[in-house]
């Protein structure tokens, strides 16, 4: 089958890649000139493990063709899929502007048939502005659907030829049909529903995730008041099955450019259908005070009294992690940069490495000392912070970072390393909730 993708970021090229594994010829749209080149030649414009090998696969069989002009595109395919970014305006609601613009230009070049999928998310209530769009632009009728992604960056090769399910929210038999045909070769259950159920699924999947983790976090809290471990709590609390242990971990708090973005977009939206989400606004300022309860931990495992100004001059602090999780070089609403940010506000100097994201905070971070060398970055300190889960941080040689700190303090924000190792090697060791 020949299908159009709009868009060469994490979801535009991880479907492009996986459709054309499977054996379509996929036209991608970028508007990115420099986006184009990279692809081109096999490259990926971001950090995503095993993705380039897939874009090389694709690029060598003729079956990824990549261009700026929806003309060169469009009237070849069957189906498009909408995958831009939906990013956040200032009061929470998702910006649709990149979206709509992308359907006019899909639907102008449509032919009679063709179905326009929308793969980026999307809050329920457009669907009459779309058809406006797309009357406006094009003579031919087009249809739409909507079929949400739910990879996971870091893992979104992975995710995508192995979902959990695949959600087909149409409003014809046709469309239902045609969708069906293209996703067959891949696992998972189908749901099979209308535009506005698939749109309320990715936004109450994406919602819920985050409940999760900021319940673990507040527990993590109510541990730490009371002596409790979190780690044997959650696990606990995961091995039921009703429940089920993922996203339980406790931490600085959730971020990355999905999660907060849709948990604040679901309340908007639910503001305009007259319903106030109380539950997810707690969930979004658990989140929050997540950053300044660790900050305050620091100052705590520092024993600096004062609260006020810059108590933490003179403080130097080797932090591990900036990328807002493992495996990805994204900084989108990292919680690791919110924590520095704070940090440095409070007089500290901080120096830092992460095994990826390192170019993408030195263009906006002037005043963090990066270093390609995690020991580098933690010798001579006062305190060393882990801020992402990089599991490349447990297999650090821990008894030569003690050697050469000033204080052999940790204070971990991911409950990465082993507690009672770091203590046996001489570390003042503290976690979440620990
Ligand atoms: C998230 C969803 O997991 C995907 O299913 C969805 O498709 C995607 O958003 C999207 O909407 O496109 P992603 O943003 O890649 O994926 O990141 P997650 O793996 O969900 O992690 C989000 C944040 O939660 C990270 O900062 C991570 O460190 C944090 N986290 C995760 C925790 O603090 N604790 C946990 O137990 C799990």
């Amino acid at each position: 089958m020949n299908i159009a993708v709009i868009g060469a970021g994490y979801v535009g090229l991880v479907t492009a890649a996986v459709f054309s594994h499977l054996g379509n010829k996929i036209y991608c749209v970028e508007i990115s000139k420099e986006k184009i080149n990279l692809i081109k030649k096999g490259l990926v414009p971001f950090y995503e493990p095993s993705l380039s090998q897939y874009i090389k696969e694709s690029l060598e069989n003729k079956r990824l063709f990549i261009t700026d002009n929806y003309q060169d595109a469009i009237p070849n395919c069957d189906v498009v899929f909408i995958c831009v970014g939906t990013p956040p305006k200032e009061n929470g609601e998702a910006d649709l502007s990149y979206l709509f613009d992308a359907v006019g230009k899909s639907a102008k070049n449509a032919n009679k048939d063709t179905l326009i999928v929308i793969k980026s998310t999307i809050p329920v209530g457009f669907e009459a502005e779309l058809e406006k769009i797309s009357q406006k632009e094009s003579k031919n009728e087009v249809e739409f659907a909507v079929c949400p992604e739910f990879l996971r960056e870091g893992t979104a090769m992975e995710d995508s030829l192995n979902p959990d399910r695949i959600v087909i929210g149409t409003r014809s038999k046709k469309a239902q049909d045609l969708l069906l045909k293209i996703h067959k070769p891949l696992p998972g259950e189908r749901i099979i529903c209308d535009m506005r159920s698939a749109q309320i699924i990715k936004y109450a999947s994406n919602a819920f995730l985050a409940t999760k983790i900021s319940f673990a976090n507040a527990v993590a809290n109510i541990c730490n008041k009371t002596g409790a471990d979190v780690s044997s709590v959650m696990r606990g609390v995961g091995l039921d099955k009703r429940i089920g242990a993922a996203f339980l971990k406790p931490g600085i708090g959730y971020g990355g450019s999905c999660l907060p973005k849709d948990v604040l977009a679901f309340i908007a939206q639910a503001q305009t259908f007259e319903y106030d989400f109380e539950l997810l606004k707690a969930v979004d300022s658990t989140n929050q005070s997540q950053i300044s309860i660790f900050v305050n931990k620091v100052l705590d495992v520092l024993e600096i009294k004062d609260r006020n100004g810059k108590s933490l001059s003179g403080k130097n602090i080797g932090v591990l992690g900036l990328a807002f999780k493992a495996n990805t070089d994204d900084i989108r609403d990292s919680a690791a940069l919110k924590v520095i940010t704070k940090l440095l506000d409070l007089g500290a100097s901080i120096s830092a490495y992460d095994p990826q994201a390192i170019k993408n905070v030195e263009k906006n971070f002037k005043n963090i000392k990066l270093t390609s060398d995690p020991y580098e970055a933690l010798n001579e300190k006062d305190l060393v912070l882990i801020l992402t889960e990089w599991v490349q941080f447990i297999e650090l040689d821990w008894e030569k970072v003690k050697k050469s700190m000033k204080n052999p303090i940790i204070l971990d924000g991911r409950n990465l390393l082993d507690k009672a190792q770091m203590e046996k090697i001489g570390f003042d060791y503290f976690g979440i909730g620990r």
